[in-house]
């Protein structure tokens, strides 16, 4: 029998750019298979609740995407917007709210989704701002997380993939705004 190249199979590994500043780091696919995993893990740990899902713009708009869609709960959903980077690679040290929350968290089961957790500024931010409006629970999902994050004092419960200290863009991440849209994760070139 020939073999047959199916659409899913071709496009497992492929590079979804063509830019020689980008190098291949993490797949669409290995993506996909952690999104679920995760999902799977939420769907037993709130077991009939009713969690609100507060995405961190813009970064995490596409993973919270596809985490609560691949989440099998009643779910609500959020977003706020806050600012450390602008535009450069390094975190100017200073977190800005840009968008503030619009539901209720008391006495509610709040889990924030971030795309990454780098310096661990924005977490505790976050923490510290929904901890105000005395939420049932609160917990953090983020694709990525940089290793060796020794200055966060809390957990940060649902991890998609630990990193090196390597500038990362793509399924949602920017540099000065750009490779957001690709599907996979790239490390950009210094
Ligand atoms: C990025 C990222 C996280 C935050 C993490 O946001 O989306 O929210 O930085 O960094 P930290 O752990 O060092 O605080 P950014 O301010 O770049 O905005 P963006 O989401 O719009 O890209």
């Amino acid at each position: 029998m020939p073999k047959v190249n199916t659409l899913r199979s071709k496009s497992k590994n492929k590079k979804d750019f063509n830019n020689k500043n980008l190098k291949a780091f993490i797949t669409s696919a290995r993506i996909i298979k952690r999104v679920k995993q995760l999902a799977k893990v939420i769907n037993k740990d709130y077991k009939n609740r009713v969690p609100i899902f507060i995405g961190v713009l813009n970064g995490s708009f596409i993973f919270i995407s596809d985490l609560v869609r691949a989440v099998k709960l009643d779910v609500e959903i959020d977003f706020l917007k806050l600012s450390s980077y602008g535009d450069s690679k390094i975190s100017s040290g200073e977190v800005k709210l840009l968008k503030e929350l619009n539901c209720q968290i008391e006495g509610r089961d709040i889990i924030i989704v971030e795309d990454i957790v780098d310096s661990g500024l924005s977490a505790k931010y976050i923490r510290n701002l929904v901890l105000q409006h005395r939420p049932n629970s609160l917990e953090f999902c983020t694709l990525l997380m940089k290793k060796g994050l020794s200055n966060l004092d809390f957990d940060i419960k649902y991890v998609g993939f630990e990193i090196e200290n390597k500038f990362v863009v793509g399924y949602g991440l920017d540099y000065a705004q750009k490779y957001r849209n690709l599907k996979s994760i790239a490390v950009l070139k210094p």
